[in-house]
């Protein structure tokens, strides 16, 4: 048993064969998830509400600090979107949460278990895709399964008809893979990440380099599969392929969490302005001494960014008038997901401002 968990993990993740993931969990490459089951331990019926929960999770490489400190909450059935540019630490955090490499402090809990002591019970419920999946090239996508069903053991042929149909390919289940394009080839790694009918789902990156169509059948997909009850943790470095399907992100950068909050709120207008102004130091300094002014700001192209008195922007323009310094254009600020995105994880943090 644990050697198929082992199996399943390592075809899906390392890019090469299953012999060779075979030969890493005889060394005991995945030791640390091969903690022996014992029923009726580590569960909490109110935890039970969270599909994964993660708390203080770090993980060191030698000086580097890759994920620090990271306290996520995923609720059964949201799709959730963990979004950070290359580098932040979200494959890393991935690779915790599969048990394929041990934090360095912390700890993560899977339908209300820690995952340490409890892996072996917990692991069966996630179905994972890391990076690009390891697929056989020159064997069909159906046949591709079937090597991974045999692995996994209790895997009917009707299953297969089932995920082949999930993912849209069963049209072409009988073509050699090396035919397939990327997009297919995302498909099939996530239909072998359904095999064994997870309740989890673990993605990362599965848009990564497909072209706008394949965006959108993986989109789809995971809709369909969020439909059915899945709850999915889907990772990515790009805002626009994830903001139509997540209904709560976490956007980690540099190993921690910047923010965590719904799309909606993370969107939600603050009832600012923008103001194209002549000389725009000169009103932000005035605006900025007002006591509903404090938080008024030049955005990149000198306009002045700017809650108004009372919220209402006639009074903010009417405040500018009086100091004789006219606006030319008034509009309320809006903000769509991509500059929230920018501002949470770009230089505006990266040097503290
Ligand atoms: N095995 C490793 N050894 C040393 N550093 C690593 C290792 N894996 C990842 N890192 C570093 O950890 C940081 C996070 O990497 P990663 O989790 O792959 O980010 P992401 O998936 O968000 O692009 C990067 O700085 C990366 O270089
Ligand atoms: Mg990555």
């Amino acid at each position: 048993m644990l050697l198929l968990l082992a199996h399943q993990l390592s075809f899906l993740t390392d890019g090469k064969s299953i012999l060779l993931s075979e030969r890493q969990a005889q060394n005991g490459m995945l030791q640390e998830t091969q903690t022996p089951l014992t029923p009726g331990t580590g569960y909490t019926a109110s935890a039970e509400s969270l599909a994964l929960r993660t708390r203080g999770l770090t993980k060191r490489y030698g000086q580097r600090l890759a994920v620090a400190d990271l306290s996520l909450e995923v609720r059964r059935g949201e799709i959730f979107g963990f979004l950070g540019p290359n580098g932040a630490g979200k494959t890393t955090t991935i690779r915790m949460l599969l048990g394929l490499i041990t934090p360095t402090a912390g700890s993560i809990e899977i339908f209300g278990q820690d995952l340490r002591r409890r892996a072996s019970s917990v692991l069966p419920r996630v179905g994972a895709l890391i990076e690009t999946p390891a697929l056989y090239l020159y064997m069909s996508g159906r046949d591709n399964l079937r090597a991974v069903a045999a692995s996994l053991g209790g895997v009917s042929e009707r299953r297969i008809d089932e995920v082949l149909d999930l993912v849209g390919l069963r049209s072409r289940q009988k073509d050699r893979v090396k035919t397939y394009s990327l997009g297919m080839k995302q498909r099939l790694g996530v239909a072998l990440a359904l095999l064994h009918d997870p309740e989890l789902l673990i993605l990362d990156e599965p848009a990564n380099g497909l072209d706008p169509a394949g965006i959108v059948e993986m989109r789809d997909l995971l809709h369909t599969l969020a439909a059915q009850g899945k709850t999915i943790f889907v990772s990515s470095h790009l805002l626009s392929e994830v903001q139509q399907i997540c209904t709560r992100v976490g956007i980690i950068r540099l190993g921690r969490l910047v923010t965590e909050a719904s799309v909606e709120e993370l969107t939600r207008g603050r009832g600012e302005f923008v103001v194209r102004v002549e000389r725009p130091q000169e009103a932000l300094h005035l605006v900025r001494s007002q006591p509903w002014g404090v938080s008024a700001r030049l955005n990149e192209r000198g306009e002045l960014v700017s809650p108004a008195p009372g919220g209402r922007g006639r009074e903010l323009n009417r405040f500018l008038v009086e100091a004789g310094l006219i606006p030319e254009l008034l509009t309320p600020a809006t903000l769509d997901l991509e500059q929230v995105f920018l501002q949470l994880t770009g230089d505006d943090l990266a040097h503290g401002r």
